[in-house]
């Protein structure tokens, strides 16, 4: 697999020392009515702050409805048009926010790359994957199609696919669910991607064939200095693939910053429940932890998590700031009034 993404020094030079992603303030509403007709706002994201430098794989995670997909969503610009968006996701010095049509159209297949929570919606029904795979090669570089037919081969083998010529012409409803989940993820990586956003990319594959697609994303990344947002549910993933990670809850990162760091001094309270529960090897760690979601209609600038924290004191009901935890590990950041500075 070593030659899949050959080491670009030109292309990493290029991504700069700033992040490649950075998302900053996002909030993200709903609006609806209520049984007696009043307009009210399920707030969704409450103002997301998160960055992806260039090289690293950033993990995202939090429990069920915590605002994961909708952040992925609103990055690589698919909302549904009811969805009310306000913050900045600058991509390298380009706020997607403010990019529509063939701009955008542009940026997304060849430059950022998606890999959706729900991977067959993103394969056409009645074209050969092969097809759709070469489609989307053509559409961003001018290869030959048989240089493009070549190209759509090798990348279905390196995501495990086995037999990819007799795949190359099948049509997604031929494929089992994982197969068309690689194939998803081939579609993701071929155009070699400044930025990869893959929303629970490894759900429900076997861990030999998780491994063999995590470790092609991870050869992406470091080979040409691209960057990676992976949402996962999985502790041991992000142990294992990702340099930083980010801890969402009700809407907002909670926590952020080196994975090293964050497992040896989790600050938040929710981080410190998370890691306990994943350590003291009691399954899904998320799972375990879940009690009554957070009510998204409620107004308030309190402390999202002070319903639920154990340590909650009175100051939690205003707004708290994300901070440096200290000043030795400036790039490790946390969203908590309790949190004693270093
Ligand atoms: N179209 C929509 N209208 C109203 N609420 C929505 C819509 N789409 C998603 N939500 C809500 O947004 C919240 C966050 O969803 P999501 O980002 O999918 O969470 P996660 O991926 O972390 O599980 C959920 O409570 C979900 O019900
Ligand atoms: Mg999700």
């Amino acid at each position: 697999m070593s030659q899949v993404f050959p080491s670009s020094a030109a292309k990493a030079a290029a991504t700069g020392a700033g992040a490649v992603l950075s998302i900053r303030d996002l909030h993200l509403s709903f609006a609806s009515r209520d049984a007696r007709g009043a307009v009210r706002h399920a707030r969704v994201l409450n103002g997301v702050d998160l960055d992806v430098g260039p090289g690293r794989i950033v993990g995202l995670i939090g429990e069920t409805g915590a605002g994961k997909s909708m952040t992925a969503t609103a990055t690589i610009g698919l909302l549904p048009a009811s969805a009310e968006v306000k913050g900045k996701i600058f991509f390298e010095a380009t706020d997607l926010l403010t990019l529509r049509g063939a701009a955008l159209d542009k940026v997304r297949g060849a430059r950022i790359g998606f890999v959706a929570q729900n991977p067959r919606a993103a394969l056409e029904p009645v074209t050969r994957v092969g097809d759709q795979l070469v489609r989307l090669i053509q559409a961003h570089s001018s290869l030959s199609t048989s240089a493009a037919r070549q190209r759509a081969i090798e990348i279905l083998a390196a995501v495990g696919i086995p037999d990819p010529q007799a795949r190359y012409r099948a049509y997604p409803h031929e494929l089992s669910g994982g197969m068309a989940q690689r194939v998803v993820i081939a579609m993701a990586l071929v155009n070699q991607p400044q930025l990869v956003i893959a929303d629970e990319p490894t759900t429900g594959l076997d861990v030999t064939v998780q491994a063999q697609v995590l470790d092609l994303l991870q050869q992406l990344v470091r080979a040409q200095g691209a960057a990676s947002l992976i949402i996962t549910h999985d502790l041991g993933i992000v142990a294992q693939y990702c340099d930083d990670m980010a801890i969402m809850f009700a809407g907002r990162v909670v926590e952020r910053g080196p994975v090293t760091q964050v497992f040896a001094d989790p600050r938040h309270p929710y981080t410190r429940r998370l890691i306990a529960a994943s350590r003291a090897r009691i399954g899904n760690a998320l799972t375990n932890l879940k009690s009554d979601p957070p009510d998204l209609y409620r107004q308030t600038t309190a402390c999202l998590y002070a319903d639920r924290c154990e340590q909650v004191q009175p100051v939690c009901q205003s707004a708290p700031l994300e901070r440096s935890c200290s000043t030795a590990a400036p790039e490790h950041r946390v969203l908590c009034h309790l949190t004693q500075i270093s």
